[in-house]
Parts: C-alpha cells; structure tokens; sequence
C-alpha cells in the first residue's frame, strides 16, 4: 500500500519538476516546491491549496537553500523524499564557453545539488529515514560533443552521490540516481550558447549542433511515465541506487559501460605491472 508522503522539489516552474510536482498532488501528497519566477505555480496553488508550499530558490546561493530546507522541514514536520531536480545545460564546444558561463553551470548542477542535500541531512537523520532523487541524466555515464561541461556537472553528481549513499545508508536514508534519457521539456529552450566558432561546423560537434538546431535530435522521453518511474522508485526497498529512464539512455548507457570496461580489460596487463614487486 502507497501512504501519502511529503516531498522537497527544486526547480519546479516547468518539465519534470513541475509534472512530478502535479501528479504528486493529485496523488495525496504534499510537495514543498521551491521555483525562481514567483508565479510559476500559481495555477497548482490554487488547485491544491495547503498540500502546496511555494517558496523561492536559486540554488546558486547557498544560503538561501539553508534557509529555505530549514524552513520547509518546520512547515511540514516532516520530508520523506528530497528531489534534486534544478538545472540546465551549458551547449557549446569547450573552447567557446566564457568563463563566467562555465562557473555558472558548476554553481547550478553540482553546488547546488550538492548544497541542498548537505542542508537536508541534519533533518534527515534526526527523522530517522529519507529518500534523495538527485537528477543526473545519460549523460551522467555517457557523453555527446557540445555538452562537457553540462555531462562534467552530471558525471559529478554521480560521483558525489554514489559516495554519499554508502555515508547515509546507516541513517536508512536511501539515495537514487535518476538518468533520463533526451525528454521534451523546457531543456532544449533554456539551454546556454557560446559564440559559435566555425572550425568546429565539420566535426562531431557541429552534427550534433545541427541536429538539436534543426529538430532532428531524436527525443522520445515520456515525461508522465518517467516522473511516474520517479515516484514508484521511493517505494522500492533498499533505493535503487540508478534509475535509466528511456530506450535512449539504457543503450548509450550500456553502450558506454561495454566500451569503458573493455578499454579496462584491455590494459590489465599495464594495471597489474604498477605493483610494488613482491
Ligand atoms: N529534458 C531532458 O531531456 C533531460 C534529460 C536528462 C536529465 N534532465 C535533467 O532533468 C532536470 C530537469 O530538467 P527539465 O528537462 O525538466 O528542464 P526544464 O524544463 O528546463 O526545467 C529545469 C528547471 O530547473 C530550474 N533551474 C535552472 N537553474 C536554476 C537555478 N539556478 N536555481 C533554481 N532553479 C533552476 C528551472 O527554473 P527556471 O524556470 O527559473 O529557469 C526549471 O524549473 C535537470 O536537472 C536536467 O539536467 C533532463
């Protein structure tokens, strides 16, 4: 049987944020949701009235995530489930990026993530139990030229959380990687660009640049069954530890684990000859 639960969402106003937001209230449950443009969820509120706290969040301060889990742990007593879900893309070769847009996309995806779960876990432990949905993406385990800095934030998430999980298991607080594959959501529109630099139009960089420009990027997410796999996951004992969400992530996610593991095995030789003899 399911029991009503409460949840603490980060970046809310639109995509999987604010589906999972919804059907979350439609369920029963009450969601603590945290946006940056204040009226984003104005239509929610009046919906759902009290099961709906709406508060502002950039998670760039660090601050302001302190004071706002703080504040969203006294309102509702008691939160079962944190979704680290705010963020975005940096879409450019590496070389094209200024430096303020590169710090930026470190500030969002890995600062902020990592900020808001340090916040929660004092009240977490004090609960005695909490589950952590941190939003990585295929491109957490495998990569696609113009992204390194937005794959650089996801690998990092993954490296943050797969240590994390094994600190907090013995407080019973449970951590899943989320990993969806391409979805349509506001991800594409709210992308950041660089200046485009010609010498890459013929390289893996530039086709990949044309396909998202010229809508051929195949994008076959269903965000309803992911957001849907996301709240299901939170019943499931222990926390899965990855969640693969799409045809997409599941086979360039296997594709590039095959080829990492084979690149392994191929140099054991090397690996096991950098011993101290004897
Ligand atoms: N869509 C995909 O194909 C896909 C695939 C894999 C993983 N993901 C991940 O899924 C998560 C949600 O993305 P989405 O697809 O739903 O995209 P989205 O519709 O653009 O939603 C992103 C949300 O993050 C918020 N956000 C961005 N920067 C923020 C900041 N500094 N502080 C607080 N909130 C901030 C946005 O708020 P504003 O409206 O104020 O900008 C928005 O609410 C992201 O972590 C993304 O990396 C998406």
């Amino acid at each position: 049987m399911i029991f009503m639960k409460t949840w603490f969402i980060t970046g809310t106003s639109s995509g999987l944020g604010r589906v999972l937001t919804e059907k979350l209230l439609e369920q029963g449950n009450r969601v603590f949701a945290t946006v940056r443009k204040a009226d984003a969820l104005k239509d929610l509120k009046e919906r759902f009235g009290n099961n709906l706290v709406v508060e502002i969040l950039d998670v760039t301060d660090t601050e302001a995530i302190r004071q706002v889990v703080s504040k969203a742990f006294t309102e509702f007593e008691r939160i079962d489930v944190i979704v680290n879900n705010a963020g975005y893309a940096l879409f450019c070769a590496a070389e094209e990026a200024n430096d303020d847009q590169i710090r930026l996309q470190i500030d969002t995806n890995i600062v902020g993530s990592i900020q808001v779960i340090r916040a929660a876990l004092p009240f977490l432990r004090a609960q005695g139990y909490g589950r952590i949905l941190q939003l990585s993406s295929a491109g957490g385990q495998t990569t696609y030229p113009n992204f390194s800095f937005y794959h650089t934030t996801k690998w990092a998430v993954e490296g943050f959380c797969e240590t994390l999980a094994q600190e907090i298991a013995p407080f019973n607080i449970g951590v899943t990687i989320v990993e969806p594959g391409a979805h349509k959501t506001s991800f594409g529109t709210a992308m950041a660009t660089a200046p485009t630099m010609h010498v890459y139009d013929q390289t893996p960089a530039g086709d990949v640049r044309r396909a998202v420009y010229n809508g051929t990027f195949p994008i076959n997410g269903d965000v309803n069954k992911t957001v849907q796999a996301m709240i299901d996951s939170v019943e499931i004992e222990p926390a899965p530890r990855r969640l693969a969400l799409g045809l997409d992530a599941y086979r360039d996610m296997r594709a590039s684990l095959i080829s990492r593991l084979e690149a392994l095995d191929a140099q054991k030789d090397l690996a096991l000859a950098s011993e101290i003899d004897n």
